[in-house]
């Protein structure tokens, strides 16, 4: 099957709104550190851009949840494929995702989490379908709210492609 991409967000757009969210989080946590962590793969290129614009001290710290196939539904079955290196008690825990779509891994994700007992725990998404929330959670800082469409790019792959695309695209089958 062959797809063809055309573009949602450009590359400037994408970029100067991180810039902006990297501002607020630098204001929020004013006086703290923020410990990153990053769900892989789909939020590598987001954390990284995102990473830079905050002023505040900055660790990092990678996990990877596999709740998707190769296919562009939830499966709803969420399970670790790779966990933290570093405990996370008492640190203020902010967890950059690519996108929220059901809302399944990030809820079974902060539930987790919650148990090794971070200081705070706040949730950042670079892209939002929040018509598609099958489960309830609350996310902090939103870079864009999208339709419901299967995109591409800035880290969101298809089939394992187009993570590399400096910009989002929607997948036209
Ligand atoms: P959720 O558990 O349904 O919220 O799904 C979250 C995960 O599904 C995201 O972290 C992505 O990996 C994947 N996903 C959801 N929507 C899209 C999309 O439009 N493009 C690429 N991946 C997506
Ligand atoms: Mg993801």
């Amino acid at each position: 099957m062959s797809e063809r991409i055309r573009q949602l967000l450009s590359e400037e757009e994408v970029n100067r709104r991180i810039c902006q969210i990297g501002e607020q989080i630098s204001r929020d946590y004013e006086g703290k550190s923020v410990h990153m962590i990053c769900v892989l793969k789909g939020g590598v290129f987001f954390t990284c851009e995102l990473a830079k614009r905050v002023t505040v001290p900055v660790s990092l710290d990678f996990m990877s949840v596999s709740s998707y196939g190769n296919d562009t539904s939830s499966s709803g079955v969420v399970r670790i494929v790779k966990d933290l290196d570093e405990p996370i008690e008492g640190k203020d825990v902010l967890i950059v995702e690519d996108i929220i779509d059901s809302g399944r891994t990030l809820s079974y994700l902060i539930e987790i989490l919650k148990q090794r007992h971070p200081a705070s725990i706040h949730l950042c998404t670079l892209l939002d379908k929040p018509e598609r929330r099958v489960k309830d959670v609350k996310v902090d800082y939103v870079c864009f709210n999208i339709p419901d469409e299967f995109v591409v790019g800035y880290g969101l792959d298809y089939a394992q492609k187009y993570r590399n695309l400096p910009y989002i695209g929607v997948v036209e089958f």
